[in-house]
């Protein structure tokens, strides 16, 4: 089959991982008789170079033509003293808003052949992690009004009904195809927004009767996250406290390099990129993880292009190169072979059966 990718390389690390996600891809198309293209856009810190805008018209407008859109990273040091209005983050909002990819999916793993980078007791995470955290994209307090005047400021979170119920029905689904069991949450002893979220979930939950639903206030689930983070599987949440409880999820894993994450709608339509950042302090230097970026892309398969096998035999790829002893400096431990970024996008793609 074939797939129009668009590919958005941006600042730092970005393009030295997103190429290495791209040898797998052909590696991929090869062994699967698929055929993917790509077309490289600019966003970020080097589209404010280019142009002056962080996300220009034309990436945007291609990136809606894609089939879906392969993301490294944006921002850096370089551009942290631009106006707020143009900065490079500005890309990311204006490409989730844009695109309207509501659901964010960040799974959160630990790989057993990274286990001693865990930093709990290892009886903590016995068997393993896998929570799959749902992330509420393009409302809340990231696209509501803001202002700020000499002496005050402030930003406002709002959410529709519309918005809560859908969100809750992609964590329901995802619930489902998993262990079925969904933790949501809020902040409903304080917030409005959150009471409203709540009763929502609790409808949308009448339609799930072998799903376990239940209900945590933010500050118990990101003290449960690290007390006792096997209880969790899916957890569905809005956009602020779910950019928080990610990162907190992710560290628990010790494998921060290692992490994937997807955007999506309603459609096959979605955007992949790393959940880790441009570390620009070691950019071009081919020393960079590309498995993160790597297993984006397979999530890219499975979820974009129903492509299961294409997807799995990426997984397994990247598995087996852990198995080989191969790591870039990130994840080195000792008695394993460092690599560099490019060394290692060879070993999984030569693992890509
Ligand atoms: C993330 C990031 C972004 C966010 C920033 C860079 C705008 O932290 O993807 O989690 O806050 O959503
Ligand atoms: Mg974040």
């Amino acid at each position: 089959m074939d797939f129009k990718i668009a590919v958005i390389p941006g600042d730092g690390i970005g393009p030295d991982i997103v190429r290495e996600a791209l040898k797998v891809l052909d590696k991929v198309a090869s062994c699967y008789g698929h055929h993917f293209s790509y077309e490289t856009l600019l966003a970020g810190g080097v589209a404010i170079d280019e142009t002056g805008a962080p996300l220009p018209e034309e990436t945007l407008e291609k990136a809606k033509a894609a089939d879906s859109v392969l993301l490294g990273a944006v921002g850096g040091p370089k551009w942290d003293d631009v106006p707020s209005a143009i900065r490079p983050e500005k890309a990311l909002l204006g490409l989730r808003g844009g695109l309207g990819l509501f659901c964010n999916l960040r799974p959160a793993m630990l790989f057993p052949q990274l286990a001693s980078a865990c930093p709990l007791k290892p009886s903590m995470v016995e068997g393993g992690l896998d929570i799959m955290v749902v992330r509420e994209l393009t409302g809340g307090i990231y696209f509501g009004k803001r202002e700020r005047t000499a002496d005050s400021a402030y930003d406002v979170m709002a959410y529709s009904k519309e918005e809560v119920r859908r969100i809750a029905v992609k964590a329901f689904d995802i619930a489902m195809k998993r262990n079925r069991k969904l933790t949501s949450v809020d902040k409903a002893n304080i917030l409005e927004t959150s009471r409203l979220w709540r009763a929502t979930v609790d409808e949308v939950a009448k339609n799930y009767p072998e799903v376990a639903l239940n209900h945590l206030y933010v500050d118990n689930a990101a003290m449960q996250l690290v007390r006792n983070p096997k209880q969790f599987d899916v957890i569905v949440t809005e956009n602020m406290f779910g950019d928080i409880l990610s990162d907190e999820a992710s560290m628990v894993t010790g494998s921060i390099g290692m992490l994937p994450s997807a955007s999506l709608r309603g459609d096959s339509f979605g955007m992949y990129e790393p959940i880790h950042g441009s570390a620009p302090d070691i950019a071009g230097q081919d020393k960079a993880n590309p498995l993160a970026t790597i297993l984006s892309v397979a999530m890219m398969l499975r979820y974009s292009f129903s492509l299961p096998a294409e997807a799995d035999a990426i997984e397994k790829a990247v598995s087996d190169t852990l198995d080989q002893g191969i790591r870039t400096a990130d994840i080195m431990s000792e008695g394993c072979t460092l690599v560099g970024t490019a060394a290692m996008g060879d070993a999984v793609a030569a693992n890509v059966r």
